[in-house]
């Protein structure tokens, strides 16, 4: 027999599940724990420390502490920069074990993992490295006979709340930006997927950061999460997530009136005028939609597509979807795996039976797979119409609804009518209706020609209620700065 070259991937051992609070793990104080699912079995992964207000209270010290009096509050800015780097280093060396770890406790395609996330942890991690010495201040001339300058210095203690969905990267797009400037760090990462932030949380140790500067504390939204947001010792939350539980942050960190940075949820409109490369434009309307099962805060979920190629375009993204690759995330040609969790799936199930029920043509799944695990056919939605929840609501999951339009001004409206603005694409090879709409659309971030472009340095965040303050990029910085002014009497 001929020696097949494919690589196979396999499930890695857990080798973390405590809380790490300044530089040791421990088990949370009330001895609770939770489990970690595996999306594919159903079945429990890990046991993972739960942490409460207890728990937090003592990270927040440890940050607290970290930020005032321990070497981080005096150590060179580009120290702090070659550490960020080692960290990047550490990631690189554990790549295997990190990404199929993420693919274990998320259910994301391993191909994915390996192609995607972690790439874009390391890149992350590095460009705010080389942040680091670079974050400074302007001098200002004042009127009389005064010196005036500003410094922008380290926010303090920043509690960094994520999602589920890109477990790692979220980790990467928090912690980057707050380390480069000096702050210090108590996450939570989300109770669905706390696995690889723990493992990260060894390697921060073994990077030699110092004790206290990096927090992590796994646990439940309404418990671990919000003994947080309403923590006195933590000056700033930065949140991805749902919109709705951002409402429930902003009024509890109202308290304590701390700095508020938030990435939440989308329905970005996914434009095709007539004249585009209609291939390209199909294999960025899949991509834009189904990439990580469709959990993507940015995904292209309402896709309009003018009316003089609608029925052509349907008929070949029909085919393009439900020729995906739904299975084993563990095998190297798995397109799509589980969705995360019980909640997300009957969620999308219910999304599509009213997409159904409201008279939208389902053209191809429409239906979990039998047996164990949370998987959910690739779905497409024609006759979809503006008022129809599966065109209004963010679903998260692998379902896409089409809408077709007649022209610029109709489709500028129509994809502007929502209170979201995350994203948005238009797909044409006329280079003026291109400008138009990328003008036009209220929306954080424009693709054209192209979908899910992502890159450390290009800033993200959401118009309307997407979000506030934007992530990656020189812009994140701000995030985690406050500006001092000083001024000097010359007389
Ligand atoms: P979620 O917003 O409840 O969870 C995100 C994080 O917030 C988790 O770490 C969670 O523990 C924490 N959290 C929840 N309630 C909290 C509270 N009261 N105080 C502090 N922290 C809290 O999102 P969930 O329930 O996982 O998903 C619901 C929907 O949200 C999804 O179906 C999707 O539509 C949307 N979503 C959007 C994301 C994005 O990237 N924009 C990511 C995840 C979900
Ligand atoms: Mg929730």
């Amino acid at each position: 027999m001929a020696v097949t070259d494919t690589k196979t991937f396999t499930a890695p051992k857990v080798k973390q599940t405590k809380i790490l609070i300044n530089g040791e793990w421990r088990d949370s104080v009330s001895g609770k724990t939770f489990p970690t699912i595996n999306p594919v079995t159903e079945e429990v992964i890990a046991e993972v420390a739960e942490g409460d207000k207890a728990d937090i209270d003592l990270a927040v010290k440890a940050a607290r502490n970290a930020f005032e009096n321990g070497p981080w509050a005096t150590m060179d800015a580009r120290d702090r920069g070659q550490l960020l780097h080692r960290l990047a280093d550490l990631v690189e060396e554990n790549f295997d074990e990190l990404s199929a770890l993420e693919t274990l406790d998320n259910g994301k395609p391993i191909s994915d993992s390996r192609a995607a996330d972690l790439p874009l942890v390391i890149d992350c991690l590095r460009y705010y490295a080389g942040w680091a010495d670079k974050i400074h201040g302007q001098t200002i001339p004042v009127r009389g006979n005064y010196f005036t300058y500003t410094k922008r210095e380290p926010t303090g203690v920043c509690g960094q709340i994520i999602p589920w969905n890109f477990p790692l990267l979220m980790v990467a797009w928090k912690w980057g930006p707050a380390l480069a400037t000096g702050c210090t760090i108590v996450m939570k990462p989300a109770e669905q997927t706390p696995l690889t932030c723990l493992r990260l949380g060894e390697l921060v140790i073994e990077a030699g950061f110092p004790e206290g500067v990096i927090n992590i504390v796994p646990g439940y939204g309404p418990t671990a999460g919000d003994a947080l947001v309403r923590h006195p010792g933590v000056d700033k939350i930065a949140f991805t997530g749902d919109s709705n539980t951002a409402k429930i942050i902003m009024s509890a960190a109202s308290q304590t009136l701390k700095r508020l940075t938030f990435e939440l949820g989308g329905k970005s409109p996914n434009v095709v005028f007539a004249d585009a490369d209609l291939d390209a434009a199909i294999a960025g309307a899949e991509f834009g939609l189904f990439f990580n099962q469709g959990q993507c805060c940015c995904a292209g979920s309402r896709l309009f597509v003018e009316e003089s190629v609608h029925e052509q375009f349907v008929e070949k993204l029909v085919q393009q979807a439900s020729s995906r690759k739904l299975g084993d995330p563990f095998l190297a040609e798995t397109t799509q795996g589980p969705q995360v969790d019980k909640a997300q799936y009957d969620k999308i199930l219910s999304y599509i039976e009213k997409g159904k029920q409201g008279g939208a043509a389902c053209l191809t799944g429409g239906e979990p797979l039998e047996g164990k695990g949370y998987f959910i056919e690739p779905t497409v939605f024609a006759n979809v119409t503006d008022d129809m929840e599966i065109a209004t609501d963010e679903i998260f999951g692998p379902v896409l609804s089409v809408l077709s339009f007649k022209d610029m001004d109709e489709v500028i409206r129509r994809a502007n009518d929502t209170n979201f603005g995350l994203a948005a694409a238009v797909w044409t090879k006329d280079v003026n209706k291109a400008h138009i709409f990328a003008s036009a659309v209220r929306a954080g971030t424009v693709w054209v020609n192209c979908y899910d472009v992502f890159d450390a340095a290009a800033p993200f965040g959401g118009f309307k209620q997407s979000g506030m303050g934007r992530e990656l990029g020189e812009a994140a910085l701000a995030n985690y700065t406050d500006l001092k002014t000083v001024t000097m009497n010359l007389g």
